[in-house]
């Protein structure tokens, strides 16, 4: 899979730098183009001769090479790869990274990027679980870059805990299953909704509902990985996309996410629509705060379009549309009627019955039922892992 591949390896100062001259083997050995670009506090733990005679390139610290003047241009390198890595990466690059410095050569190709990065930490235990790093890690996740998480085991320092730099072999294995990943639906536009929506009232009130929008976000980052470049239109959440090719639109009523939708889904190879989006909307929205009465109140609603079906009256032959159903009671078969009723490729089906399955919990239980009324039921997951399994029917349903 790195066969041909230009990758950039950033090394920073670290114990763990040793272990960079057995990275750039094992990725050269598998056909990579590699540009080692090394902080200058790298260089106290591994020289760049080493790295430059393992990479066959001169690995590069500064931003003018000493003997000539010359400058190495940090956009070029930007452009050039196809990939970054930095391993190790040490917690003062990790924090200069999620600040935006840019105070050395590695830092200016990092800003200038345009490929996928991917982050392999190295440092002590209690540097590692520190609120600072942790926070720097979250963020660098939602610039949507990488983290190839440390290993456990004993540190340099003599204590024992995370913090190791994961193996090289790790890290080759772990960049190539992301390309072959990347493979599935590669350049794929494919739309995803997420989250509830928000039907005012007043300037003040709304209706709204519990959805979290977790499981929309996290279909929506499994699509990003297997290459599919995404349009996540979200209703109001307080969720992060993890991925530098989510697109992500924030709409906050019923209305908004169907032009929204209307407009991405025309040339949109796929469409996964598990916003919970309200069935009904004030048919008056006042412009000013209602006052409380001393009598009763009611508001009257009116129904809004169901975005699903109207997405399954244009769908084009090719398109594919997903649907999710939340079920309390005869669950199958609402499931199918909804499949059927809104013209869908399948239908995911969750059932407010199973524990650990709904809104705001991080699981979800769910059982995919496709055009041929072909069931397959899973086991209570992780949202990520029933995210992995949403994607892997999409891909093959693509594939037929
Ligand atoms: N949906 C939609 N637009 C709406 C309402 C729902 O696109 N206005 C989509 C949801 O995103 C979900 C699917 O339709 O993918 C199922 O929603 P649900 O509200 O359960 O379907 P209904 O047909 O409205 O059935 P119910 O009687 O259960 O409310």
């Amino acid at each position: 899979m790195l066969e041909g591949k230009n990758i950039v390896l950033g090394v920073c100062g670290s114990i763990a730098a040793y272990k960079s001259a057995l990275l750039v083997r094992l990725l050269v050995k598998a056909g990579a183009h590699v540009q080692v670009v090394m902080t200058p506090d790298a260089t106290n733990f591994i020289t760049p001769l080493t790295l430059s005679t393992l990479s066959k390139n001169p690995a590069l610290v500064n931003y003018f090479k000493p003997d000539t003047g010359e400058w190495n241009n940090h956009v070029e390198l930007g452009i050039w790869a196809d990939m970054l890595i930095i391993a190790p990466a040490s917690a003062n690059t990790l924090a200069k990274m999620a600040n935006g410095l840019c105070d050395n050569l590695l830092l200016a190709v990092y800003l200038s990027a345009k490929c996928p990065v991917y982050f392999a930490p190295a440092m002590d235990l209690d540097m590692w679980l520190h609120p600072a790093t942790r926070n720097n890690v979250s963020k660098l996740q939602s610039f949507g870059n990488t983290l190839i998480a440390p290993g456990n085991g004993e540190l340099a320092s003599g204590l024992y805990g995370e913090g190791r730099l994961a193996e090289p072999d790790e890290i080759v294995d772990y960049l190539s299953s992301a390309l072959k990943k990347k493979l599935l639906l590669a350049n794929q536009k494919v739309v995803v909704t997420a989250g509830p929506t928000y039907e005012a009232i007043d300037p003040v009130r709304f209706i709204g509902n519990h959805s979290s929008g977790k499981m929309g976000f996290a279909i929506a980052d499994e699509l990003a990985t297997m290459g599919a470049d995404v349009i996540l239109i979200t209703g109001p959440t307080a969720q992060v996309s993890k991925q530098y090719n989510v697109k992500r639109i924030d709409v906050t009523s019923a209305a908004e996410m169907l032009t929204a939708c209307e407009h991405n889904f025309k040339d949109a190879k796929v469409c996964v629509m598990s916003a919970a989006v309200a069935d009904y909307t004030p048919t008056h929205v006042a412009q000013q705060k209602i006052k409380k009465q001393d009598t009763g109140f009611n508001i009257e609603l009116k129904k809004t379009t169901d975005i699903l079906k109207f997405l399954g009256e244009q769908k084009a032959e090719g398109q594919l549309l997903v649907g999710f159903a939340l079920e309390t009671n005869d669950e199958e078969e609402n499931a199918i009627n909804k499949l059927k009723r809104k013209n869908l490729d399948f239908i995911v089906l969750n059932s407010l019955n199973d524990a650990g399955a709904g809104f705001k919990s991080d699981t979800n239980k769910i059982t995919i039922i496709d055009r041929n009324l072909q069931k397959t039921v899973f086991e209570l997951k992780s949202k990520d892992a029933v995210a992995h399994d949403i994607c892997l029917k999409i891909a093959q349903l693509l594939k037929e």
